[in-house]
């Protein structure tokens, strides 16, 4: 790998503009006019020009030949029906990350599905409840299956889209590469698992190489920013430009400048915002990746158009998305529940209950485990609820982070209210559906449990996840 690529020391910019990849979505064999309209959707092996430019293409894992899988959109309330081909060497399935569908529609393998063997195939059928930004990946060896490339974005329209110039998808991964720009091999190892995860060494924008994206002066963009990265955490400032959020984690929010002026994106998370393109004509604005200290680095860089200004003056201020029909929890009739993450290097854990036995620190790390919530350890993704919620009630979870590193907790079936951090009121108390907790934080999040069945409740650093940080919650 050339430094050139790394993270952090960017070369000399690619030419060329970053393309969306938006592989067609193939459409089973409508059989008149009855036929329902089936997506098909085939995990396999195959290649991405993730480095762009005359490099040579990496083999990945993809949907359909494409990285990201292909943009999946529907309109709110609609059905959407996929039939999901393995077309893997290994156990896979589907999870639509965000989506509060029933339970047998939500992909974990052993939980809510059988996993769906090399060669079959599985059909997921559901309503969709809420418009906004979502995204599909498997729920089987996820920090592989995941970290090769198999993930694609669920855009659920609006039934009345807010009038904008364009409606623009940014995927943001980070990959491992090794020197001759293979997908390195060193999936799940100690290291990884014990401090921040996998993070990568190339960031990608839509499955290229980042580094520029086209644009005209005084354009109105929608941009959708979806983190598919195993753990990296991005956090990204517009120079010269001042992009207001508009929704989190596909829920919408009233109308706000972020934060320290950086778009703060978990694994998992979605932010969409709406940017007006302010800058001169003909002008290159950076975007810049600041989450991890003294390892900035430019993103991308914006690059105007020489046109003049597509309009005179700016559009009107944005008023906002119509809320989605989620049931607002009454806090004060809550069950409240206490959530505490421990674990990891640096950590102070001894011991933990691993399979209904209590196992010390270093057999637990002989077995790859290392994290706990309330002193149990995940052992794949079946166990004994850690709650059981009264369905209908509000609940409220205050989560604890123990540990020295940064881990966004994310809920199956349902999407949350963020009500404090630190003990501090959260502005609006947004809805997501991944709450971010760096290290030694305190969060507490409320909902009401209106979806019945047996769910995960994990970390998505997909590492962590897999060495021991997730939990099931039962709603009945
Ligand atoms: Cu993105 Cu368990 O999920
Ligand atoms: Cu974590």
């Amino acid at each position: 790998m050339s430094p050139a690529k790394a993270i952090g020391r960017r070369g000399v910019l690619r030419s060329g503009l970053a393309a969306v990849a938006a592989g067609a979505l193939l459409p089973l064999g409508a059989r008149g006019a009855a036929a329902e309209n089936w997506l098909r959707l085939q995990p396999r092996p195959g290649t991405a020009r993730l480095l762009g430019g005359d490099e040579p293409p990496t083999a990945v894992w993809s949907y359909n030949q494409t990285v990201p899988g292909p943009e999946i959109r529907v309109r709110q309330g609609d059905w959407l029906r996929v039939l999901v081909d393995n077309g893997l060497a290994q156990d896979t399935t589907v999870h639509w990350h965000g989506l509060r569908i029933p339970q047998n529609m939500d992909g974990v393998p052993g939980l809510t599905q059988p996993p769906i063997r090399p060669g079959e195939t599985f059909r997921y059928a559901f309503q969709v409840p809420d418009a906004g930004t979502f995204w599909y990946h498997p729920h089987v060896r996820s920090s592989e299956q995941q970290g090769r490339g198999l993930y694609g974005v669920l855009i659920v329209e609006e039934a009345q889209p807010p009038p904008v110039d364009r409606d623009v998808t940014w995927v943001i991964d980070d990959w491992r590469l090794d020197e001759a720009g293979a997908i390195s091999e060193s999936f799940d190892n100690p290291m990884d698992l014990s401090h921040s995860g996998r993070l990568g060494n190339v960031a990608t924008l839509n499955g290229q190489d980042s580094s520029t994206f086209a644009v005209r002066a005084g354009e109105r963009l929608r941009l959708r920013i979806v983190n598919t990265a195993n753990a990296r955490i991005f956090a990204l400032r517009f120079e010269g430009h001042r992009p207001q959020v508009i929704a989190l984690d596909g829920q919408p929010t009233r109308p706000h400048a972020p934060l320290q002026d950086r778009l703060v994106v978990p694994p998992a998370g979605r932010v969409d915002v709406i940017l007006d393109l302010e800058g001169e004509p003909g002008g290159r604005y950076r975007v810049m990746d600041e989450f991890y200290p003294r390892r900035s680095y430019t993103f991308l860089e914006l690059v105007y158009d020489p046109a003049p200004p597509l309009r005179r003056s700016p559009p009107e201020a944005f008023v906002g998305l119509a809320p989605n029909p989620i049931p607002e929890p009454k806090v004060a009739e809550a069950q409240r529940h206490e959530v505490v993450l421990a674990g990891g290097a640096m950590g102070a854990m001894g011991s933990a209950i691993l399979d209904g036995r209590r196992l010390g620190i270093r057999d637990l790390v002989s077995q790859g485990k290392v994290w706990a919530m309330n002193g149990r350890v995940a052992h794949g993704q079946v166990m004994d609820p850690l709650f059981t919620f009264q369905r209908g009630r509000t609940q409220v979870l205050t989560i604890r982070n123990r540990t020295a590193f940064p881990h966004p907790m994310h809920l199956h079936g349902h999407s949350f209210r963020w009500l404090s951090r630190n003990g501090q009121p959260v502005a609006g108390a947004p809805w997501l559906d991944t709450v971010l907790l760096l290290a030694e934080e305190e969060v507490e999040i409320a909902f009401v449990a209106d979806n019945p069945g047996d769910w995960l409740f994990h970390c998505h650093v997909l590492e962590h996840m897999q060495a021991g940080m997730s939990a099931v919650v039962r709603v009945s």
